[in-house]
């Protein structure tokens, strides 16, 4: 696949599963050229063959583990070789810690690095791409539970090196996602390129069950009891990933939202942000703190 690709083309990560797995169906099913990511290329393929059968379309399959700068980098620069344009940027790869602290090849702490850093990496490294095939959107896939770190983001203890609770890490990096959101919107205000986050509601997925290659690299501390402690029992029943990712889809296709940038999607509407969630200095804060840890692991 090369420069003959004249449909638009929508990169969307983490589609070996669950929502991810089903935005790369519907976004095929509407003519989209899909990228799909995975970090395991053979349950990659996988996926793509449940997808090429169900659509009958053809889906592109490239190796992306968010959790290595290294591979991050190379899964843009075989994007920007292969794709003279970028329609649609759906980071919906994302991970919930289930009790250990592991770190990423960079020595992240997961949660922060999976879910906010190599997707703020993956997005600078597309972003001119992106902005040179407007009209473009990109789609952040955060959670409601963001509501879980009521205090905000930990910025003293970013890595969570002294205290580590499962739902709060992740709460922690699904608020960094709705603060990408709201200055990377601002950033691109008037290049032509749509960024919006979204919460595509509790959905029956792989979220939160240990895989073993994440578990393989849990760092030295004392298992988090709270992940099991039933933080989440009192949710309602989980719709299925279909339902879960007509959010997603909806982002990145519908005419109707052609021009909406930085909003906060609650399924389908947009949603009502807490205060601390809306707060603009910490969202720059955290911008500004991403930079810089990123400049201490520049490309070789
Ligand atoms: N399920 C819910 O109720 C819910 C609610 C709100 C928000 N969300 C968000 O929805 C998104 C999709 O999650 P899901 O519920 O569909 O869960 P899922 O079935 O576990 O899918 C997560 C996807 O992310 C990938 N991923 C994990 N770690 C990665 C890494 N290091 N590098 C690259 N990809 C990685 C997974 O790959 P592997 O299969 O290789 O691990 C998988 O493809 C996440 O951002 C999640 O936070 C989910």
């Amino acid at each position: 696949m090369g420069s003959g690709v004249t449909a638009p083309v929508a990169i969307v990560t983490g589609a070996n599963s669950g929502i991810g797995l089903e935005t790369a169906l519907g976004l095929a099913e509407r003519g989209l050229r899909v990228v799909a990511t995975a970090r395991d290329l053979s349950r990659g393929a996988e996926a793509v063959a449940e997808i090429e059968r169900r659509t009958g379309k053809t889906v592109d399959l490239l190796r992306l583990d968010l959790a290595s700068f290294a591979s991050i980098r190379e899964f843009a620069a075989t994007v920007l070789d292969r794709y003279p344009r970028i329609d649609a940027l759906i980071h919906n790869a994302g991970l919930a810690p289930s009790g250990h602290r592991w770190e990423t090849q960079e020595g992240f702490e997961a949660a922060f690095g999976v879910n906010h850093l190599g997707p703020f990496l993956l997005t600078s490294l597309l972003r001119d791409r992106i902005v040179a095939s407007a009209p473009a959107r990109i789609v952040i896939v955060s959670s409601g539970a963001y509501r879980a770190a009521p205090n905000g983001i930990c910025f003293d203890d970013l890595q969570h090196r002294e205290t580590f609770h499962s739902l709060q890490v992740y709460a922690e990096s699904k608020l960094a996602n709705i603060y990408f959101m709201h200055i990377l919107a601002r950033q691109l205000d008037g290049t032509g390129v749509t960024v919006n986050a979204v919460n595509p509601g509790y959905v029956a997925t792989q979220l939160g069950r240990p895989r073993e290659a994440d578990l393989a690299r849990a760092v030295a501390m004392p298992r988090d009891e709270s992940a099991s402690n039933g933080a989440l029992a009192n949710l309602p029943e989980p719709m299925t990933p279909a339902r879960g990712a007509i959010p997603s889809i909806r982002l990145a296709t519908d005419e109707e939202l052609a021009t909406t940038t930085g909003v906060y999607f609650d399924r389908t509407r947009p949603g009502t942000l807490t205060p601390i969630a809306a707060d603009l200095d910490l969202a720059r804060r955290l911008w500004d703190e991403s930079v810089r840890l990123l400049a201490r692991h520049p490309a070789h």
